[in-house]
This record gives structure tokens, C-alpha cells and sequence, in this order.
């Protein structure tokens, strides 16, 4: 069974979203709080140890109880049935969207084509389980019999900022293995990194599903490179793992075929880190860690398959999204964690969102005639707030936020944490509340001013309020609480994609920059021109010159 293909402005929900729409359009938050002293307990979903609550939105019950409509007259239920049976739902490449099953348990049977998936995962789970406790308890060495201390991932896109995320999201659990990622074919990058490592010490892991991306090899070969002017041949196998589909190009490198790490085609690079690409994060912090990462995330599987969607929090979050996405017109949507540990959650969730979701041909081959895909965007707080938040609270753009925060500090120091959820609580209430002319005025009042200067000053120092946010609070970050994070974002990804009638596990659109790139290549090395429109003959002109 494929996904369903229904343009969702068609269905009667959307039409009566429409209508809703323009008669809510401007209500005030604060005046739904003020008519019903339930809605903070109504709009909230406590769940495990994640508590969401969602009422700080420009929503009423009968906004929800549409959206909830929409989803089920574009057949959501049945789309994920589908997903998490194997079905092809990723039909422009042909392939199962199976990232779950990774972390499912070893008695659950998944098909594809025929055949059981899990026994395979599980052996390649083994795997490196075994590789992880060789290399942290130093049996497994370098070439001079020293044990290792860094660890290099060498990939991009998928292949780095899964892996990457979690490593630096659960540093606090980390070992004594010290991380690098190498991702961007500008050799400053990779240089960088060889600055810090030893080549006696240090492992390398390549990760490529395809094994033919530029990047990932360009630096494989670099770092090889350089790793044979201090090593011999026979040392590269000691030294260099890899991951792939396509383990044989692997191998072709120098690899040992016992060191390539298979995944598979039924794996989407921005939704592996489940699979052997998160192998630099076992690595990292314990085998155990990492499948406590994949219990969790497991956990949140269950509840979006099981949950009934008034209550299920990737369901809901998603609604919401599309709500602002595609009635009020919303571009982007922020994503604001407070936690410091948090520092490259936004970027990952990037690529998850837009190389899943931007996409204009819905899935029976039309133009849409709706939005689909939000921008994402987002730092940490609480350094977020000074430097983008003045647009979120006196901007002219309506931008949904989402609030990620986790109740203890991991490093106890309780004055930091409670000054930082302070901090937490407060923005959302600000974007809430805003601040009025009349508190603006009894302020300055306080404050001694004059009549003439707050008439000066009080246009602007009024905060419209009224900005919505979700607040997603979780009570420790721990290798499972993250697994449940990312495994909710990657539902909200296939939620927006069902309704908008894309197909959320391709990704053409990287594809066209890629190809010119080699025409661009080419000229470059026999200092050629092709035909080129103007601009880019001059730009290149201007390059060729240097
Ligand atoms: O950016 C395009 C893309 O295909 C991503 O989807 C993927 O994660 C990345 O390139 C890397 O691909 P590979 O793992 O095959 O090197």
C-alpha cells in the first residue's frame, strides 16, 4: 500500500479551516485564557517525561478538533501503518522508509521484499557493540600498539549531522574519546581537524551510504593522505572504518570487509543515525548509551503509532505547524533549546525538515497549490535572545516557535540552571502577554518619567504579544530523553509530509548545484569556458584570474 495521494486543500477540513481561519485570524491569546480557565490543562500532553504544552497558540478546540479532521480525511492512520510496515511509501526512489525498525526489538518482524529486516539489524547492532567495547577497552590498537584517543567521522549531510548533534548533545556522557567531525570539502576544514590528532591514536570512520558523495571522499583520500606520511600501507586497516550501502567501494579504499558497517537503501541519510552511521556516537559515549539513544526513540514510536492523535505529541505538533504553515501563512519556524548542549539541534533538524519537506510536486506529479515545507531556524537560549529574539517580540513576522528545555542541570550547579529556566518561562510568556501602552506607561510612571518623555518613548517600548510557542519541557537530557526528541521531530517531518501530498524521503532538489559543480570543476582544471550565463562567466573569470 502506497501513501495516499489526496491534495489536502480539497478535503472538507481544510475548506473549513479556511473558514475558521478568517473568523479567528486575530483572536488574542490571552483572551482564550481569560474565557476558559481550563485551556493550559486542556492543550497539554504529559507523556513519560516529556510535558508539552501547547495552549500558548493562536488555536481554540474547534481549531483542533479541524485539524484532527484533516488528518484524518488525508488518511494519516493509514499512511502510518504503512510507513512502519515496509510498504514503498518512498516511491520516486522505490524504497521502504524503515529508520524505526532500527530501533525496534529484536522480536519484531519487519518485511521488506520478503524478508525479516530485524535479524540483520540486530547482527550489525553486535557488531558494534563488539567494535565499541574493542576500541574504549583498548584491545583493538593503532599501528604502533597504542590505544586510541580520537575518533574522526568523515561524511556529510546524513552522514555527519546526526551523528555530530548527538555527540555534542550528550558530551556530558561522554569517555575518554575525543570526537572530530570532517564534513565540508574546503580543505580548512580537514586541516583543522589533522592539527588536533595524532595519527598513532587516531581512528577514522567514513561514512557514506552511496561511498560516492565529493565531499566524503575528497576528505577520505586527504586524510588517507596524510595519514601515509607517517604510516605504512598495512596501517590504513587498522585505522579506517567505514559505513555504506555500498560496502564493496568501501573496501576498494583500503578497508577491511569486516570493518565496513552495512546500512541499507530502506535508511534515508538524514534519518541513519540510528544505523551504523551513528557509530562515532557509541563511540563516544558506550555502547549502552546508544541504545538507550534507540530505546528512546523506540518509546516514541510506540506512542505515534499507539496514541490516539488527540494526545499523540508528534501529531499534534504537527498540526499546529501546518495551522501556521498554511493559514496564517507563516514562512519559518524557530526552534529554541536551553541548553548550551543543544548547539547543533537545529542545524540536524534542518536538513531533516527541508531536505524532507521542501518540495513543490506533490505525489501524483502536480505543482502544489499550497506551502508545504517551514524554514527552520534557531539557536540556544539563553544567548538566542541576544541576538535574535527583538524580531520574535517586536517584528513584523509571525514566527512559531518551539521551546526545548530539560528541568535538571547535568552539573548541578542549581543557581545557573534556575536562572536559565527562568529565562525559559519567561520568553514564552513574554511572546504570550507582550506588554501593553497602559503598563508601559504606570512603568515609566514608576520610574519617575515625565509626561512628554513616556509620550516619546511609549510606542516603543510596546510588545504586541500574542506570538505563539509550544513549550516542550523534559525533565533530565539523557541519552533516551534525546532519543525521544529526535524520534518526535522525525515524526512531525512524515505527518507534514503526508498531508501536504509530498514525498518526504527523496531529495532531487541537492542534486542540479552537484552536477554543475563538475562542469564548473572541469573548466577549472583546463581553464576552459563552457557556456555560462554572464554572471556566473564573471564570477568565474574572477576566479580563473587569482
Ligand atoms: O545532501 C544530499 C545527500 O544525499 C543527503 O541526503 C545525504 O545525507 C548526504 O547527501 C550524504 O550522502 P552519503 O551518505 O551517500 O555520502
Amino acid at each position: 500500500m502506497s501513501l495516499p495521494k489526496i491534495n489536502p486543500t480539497t478535503t472538507k477540513a481544510w475548506q473549513d479551516l479556511l473558514e475558521h481561519f478568517s473568523r479567528i485570524q486575530n483572536v488574542k491569546m490571552t483572551d482564550l485564557f481569560a474565557k476558559d480557565a481550563n485551556r493550559a490543562n486542556m492543550f497539554l500532553i504529559e507523556w513519560e517525561d516529556f510535558y508539552i504544552d501547547f495552549s500558548k497558540n493562536r488555536i481554540t478546540e474547534e481549531t483542533l478538533a479541524l485539524l484532527l479532521k484533516l488528518a484524518e480525511q488525508v488518511n494519516l492512520k493509514e499512511a502510518i501503518a504503512s510507513q512502519f510496515s515496509g510498504n514503498i511509501i518512498n516511491e520516486t526512489e522505490n524504497r521502504a522508509v524503515l529508520h524505526a525498525a532500527l530501533r525496534a526489538p529484536e522480536t519484531e518482524t519487519i518485511l521488506v521484499n520478503g524478508e525479516n529486516i530485524i535479524p540483520e539489524i540486530a547482527q550489525v547492532k553486535r557488531n558494534i557493540k563488539t567494535f565499541t567495547n574493542q576500541v574504549l577497552t583498548g584491545k583493538l590498537m593503532g599501528f604502533t600498539g597504542k590505544a586510541f584517543t580520537d575518533v574522526v567521522n568523515i561524511g556529510i549531510g546524513g552522514s555527519d549531522l546526526g551523528p555530530n548533534m548527538v555527540v555534542e548533545s550528550l558530551k556530558y556522557y561522554k569517555n575518554h574519546i575525543n570526537t572530530h567531525f570532517v564534513s565540508n570539502v574546503d580543505g580548512d576544514h580537514i586541516h583543522e581537524v589533522i592539527k588536533k590528532i595524532n595519527p598513532e591514536t587516531t581512528l577514522f570512520i567514513i561514512v557514506s551510504k552511496t561511498f560516492t558523495t565529493q565531499e566524503t571522499l575528497s576528505n577520505a583520500y586527504t586524510i588517507k593522505k596524510w595519514f601515509l606520511s607517517h604510516a605504512s600501507e598495512e596501517a590504513v586497516s587498522k585505522h579506517f572504518v567505514a559505513v555504506s550501502a555500498h560496502g564493496k567501494i568501501a573496501e576498494k579504499f583500503g578497508i577491511l570487509p569486516d570493518r565496513v558497517f552495512p546500512m541499507w537503501d530502506w535508511v534515508g541519510g538524514r534519518f541513519s543515525l540510528w544505523s551504523a552511521v551513528g557509530l562515532s556516537i557509541s563511540l563516544s559515549i558506550g555502547y549502552d548509551n546508544f541504545e538507550k539513544l534507540l530505546k528512546g526513540a523506540h518509546k516514541m514510536d510506540i506512542h505515534f503509532k499507539t496514541a490516539d492523535f488527540d494526545k499523540n505529541i508528534p501529531v499534534i505538533l504537527a498540526l499546529i505547524s501546518v495551522w501556521y504553515n498554511n493559514f496564517f501563512e507563516a514562512e519559518s519556524e524557530a526552534v529554541i533549546p536551553y541548553t548550551q548542549y543543544f548547539d547543533r539541534f537545529t542545524t540536524y533538524l534542518q536538513q531533516a525538515v527541508m531536505e524532507s519537506n521542501g518540495k513543490s510536486t506533490d505525489r501524483n506529479g502536480e505543482p502544489v497549490n499550497y506551502q508545504t515545507g517551514s524554514i527552520i531556524w534557531g539557536r540556544p537560549g539563553t544567548n538566542a535572545q541576544h541576538a535574535f529574539f527583538q524580531l520574535l517580540h517586536q517584528g513584523t513576522k509571525l514566527i512559531p516557535a518551539d521551546f526545548i528545555g530539560f528541568g535538571e542541570s547535568l552539573h548541578g550547579n542549581q543557581d545557573h540552571q534556575d536562572n536559565l529556566i527562568s529565562n525559559f518561562i519567561a520568553q514564552t510568556e513574554a511572546l504570550l502577554n507582550g506588554k501593553s501602552k497602559k503598563e508601559v506607561i504606570e512603568e515609566l510612571k514608576l520610574k519617575g518619567k515625565t509626561v512628554e518623555e513616556i509620550k516619546t518613548v511609549l510606542p516603543f517600548k510596546v510588545f504586541e504579544g500574542n506570538k505563539p510557542t509550544n513549550t516542550i519541557f523534559i525533565k533530565k537530557l539523557t541519552p533516551e530523553s534525546l532519543g525521544k526528541l529526535i524520534a518526535l521531530y522525525e515524526h512531525k517531518i512524515f505527518i507534514q509530509g503526508v498531508i501536504w501530498n509530498i514525498f518526504s524521503y527523496d531529495q532531487f532538489g541537492v542534486e542540479l548545484g552537484k552536477e554543475l559543480s563538475q562542469n564548473i570543476l572541469q573548466d577549472i582544471k583546463n581553464n576552459t569556458f563552457s557556456n555560462y550565463d554572464p554572471s556566473t562567466a564573471n564570477i568565474l573569470k574572477f576566479y580563473l584570474k587569482k
